[in-house]
């Protein structure tokens, strides 16, 4: 009932009388007024006037399910929407999720993470209600293999989505970390779950470091928030709906051709370590040269000393960022 008053509100143009709102809902006026004000207790500005009524005028920044369907334009990837005050990872709550057969595009968001993982076991930051920290669940009709392109085609929804939101250049260091003004403001976990030869489903996590407004010392010279590089606080239930909207667009045109085909052009405009010098930290080896191409299906093409080398996986620095120099 209060989301139902609560959208109308926001249809509405202008002042909604309590007596037209009582008839739409179908409830006394004193429910209405009693929706009000748990309304404005959890933090919307609404403005009640005598023989006007009720007028929205300020939502809350909050990821709840409610404000983060309003306006949602996608068609499977976010129509389940699963919001936490605190949880320990939104990656593990999705595995949980799978147990129940959950369906292709489930989103589970949390206000805080106190287990918050980033890649190679590391841990991801998490604070209260500043960032979005959510995971998907994906059911890609692919095989195993096409998996880690999917994280490039994050990497660019994330990438489109914060730019148009927020006016910031953000660029793609190779393969899914984003960057604005040379310093980390989005990091992407993808993890997999299936056989050999088939797979079951893919959850990609998404950390997005939005206003947070500080950093621990030793993440001072590498990371960076939305806020910090804006001056601005920016909606996080905004920009994770435009997250939703360009991923749902680019994992379409992904899934119908099985490779980057169609994406990689887009992706390398945005890529920082395209036509770079950069060092990459294989599991084997570290190889130091520049990238003079990435493949359809996502690969780095290093030209080294020793000749064109592929890098498939690893953990690639370039000169200029991050202290590398
Ligand atoms: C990285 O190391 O760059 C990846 C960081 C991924 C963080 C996100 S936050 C939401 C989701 N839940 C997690 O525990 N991790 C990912």
């Amino acid at each position: 009932m209060k989301n139902k008053i609560l959208n109308t509100l926001k249809d509405a143009d202008g002042f909604v009388s309590g007596e037209e709102l009582s008839k739409i809902l179908g409830v006394s006026r004193t429910a209405v007024w009693k929706h009000i004000s748990k309304l404005k207790q959890e933090g919307y500005e609404l403005e009640s006037v005598t023989r006007k009524g009720y007028r929205l005028l300020h939502s809350p920044d909050l990821l709840t399910a409610e404000e983060l369907a309003y306006g949602l334009n996608t068609e499977k990837i976010g129509q389940k929407i699963l919001c936490f005050d605190e949880i320990d990872s939104t990656n593990l709550e999705v595995k949980r999720q799978a147990l129940d057969d959950e369906k292709h595009g489930l989103v589970v968001v949390a206000e805080e993470q106190t287990k918050g993982r980033g890649r190679k076991g590391r841990q991801w930051v998490s604070p209260k209600g500043t960032g979005i920290w959510m995971s998907l669940m994906l059911k890609p009709d692919l095989s195993p293999s096409s998996a880690p392109m999917l994280t490039l085609v994050a990497g660019l929804a994330v990438c489109e989505a914060i730019q148009g939101q927020t006016g910031l250049e953000a660029q793609i260091k190779w393969p899914n970390d984003i960057v604005v003004q040379k310093k980390k403001i989005c990091g992407i976990l993808t993890e997999m779950n299936g056989e050999i030869d088939h797979l079951n489903y893919i959850v990609l996590g998404i950390g997005v470091n939005v206003n947070v407004e500080g950093f621990p010392k030793e993440l001072e010279d590498i990371a960076t928030s939305l806020k910090i590089a804006s001056g601005k606080e920016v909606s996080r239930v905004q920009l994770l709906q435009k997250i939703l909207e360009r991923l749902e667009h680019y994992y379409r045109i992904f899934e119908r051709d099985g490779d980057l085909q169609n994406l990689i052009e887009g992706y390398k405009s945005h890529c920082i370590t395209y036509n770079k010098e950069v060092k990459v930290l294989g599991p084997l080896e570290t190889m130091e040269g520049i990238v003079v191409d990435i493949t359809d299906q996502g690969e780095l093409i290093l030209e080294t000393e020793e000749g064109t080398k592929k890098v498939v996986s690893g953990e690639v620095s370039v000169r200029g960022m991050y202290g590398y120099v």
